[in-house]
């Protein structure tokens, strides 16, 4: 089974958006690290971004059955998403939550995550790094590393 990459709110704009927070890559670029990495542990990848609530929420509920773990970065949705909580609450699979910025040395209603309590492991600051490293984690947790 593949791992779920899925991303929220404005994340499309990675790149061009507040550089200086988020930096220069693309999500595109982000989409071929990720790919690569899994690539060394022969996993496949199914990438996804949205700008709604409920498609994300639709993601969430596929991967219960047709993904080995997710790794997610929520974006805006982390700080206010009851449905995103509740819907990783019924998943089995490892979840990684991602954050491109360190979200804890920003305004203070970044601070608050409703992925968080959900999560197999938080990873923030990193910047599109993070996103490797939470196929890692997956992979730690299928012990193919
Ligand atoms: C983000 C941090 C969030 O607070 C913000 O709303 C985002 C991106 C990050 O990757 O640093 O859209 O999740």
């Amino acid at each position: 089974l593949p791992v779920y990459v899925l991303n929220g709110p404005n994340l499309n704009t990675l790149g061009t958006r507040r550089p200086e927070v988020y930096g220069h890559a693309t999500l595109t670029d982000v989409e071929a690290n990720v790919r690569a990495r899994a690539q060394t542990y022969g996993l496949d990848v199914v990438f996804e971004q949205s700008n709604y609530e409920g498609q994300i929420v639709e993601w969430i509920q596929q991967a219960r059955t047709q993904a080995c773990g997710i790794v997610i970065n929520p974006a805006a949705l982390t700080h206010y998403s009851v449905a995103i909580h509740d819907a990783l609450e019924m998943c089995e699979v490892p979840v990684v939550e991602v954050h491109i910025s360190n979200v804890h040395r920003r305004e203070a209603f970044r601070h608050t995550s409703f992925v968080s309590p959900q999560a197999t492991a938080v990873i923030a600051g990193a910047g599109i790094l993070g996103y490797e490293f939470g196929v890692d984690v997956v992979a730690q947790h299928l012990g193919l590393r």
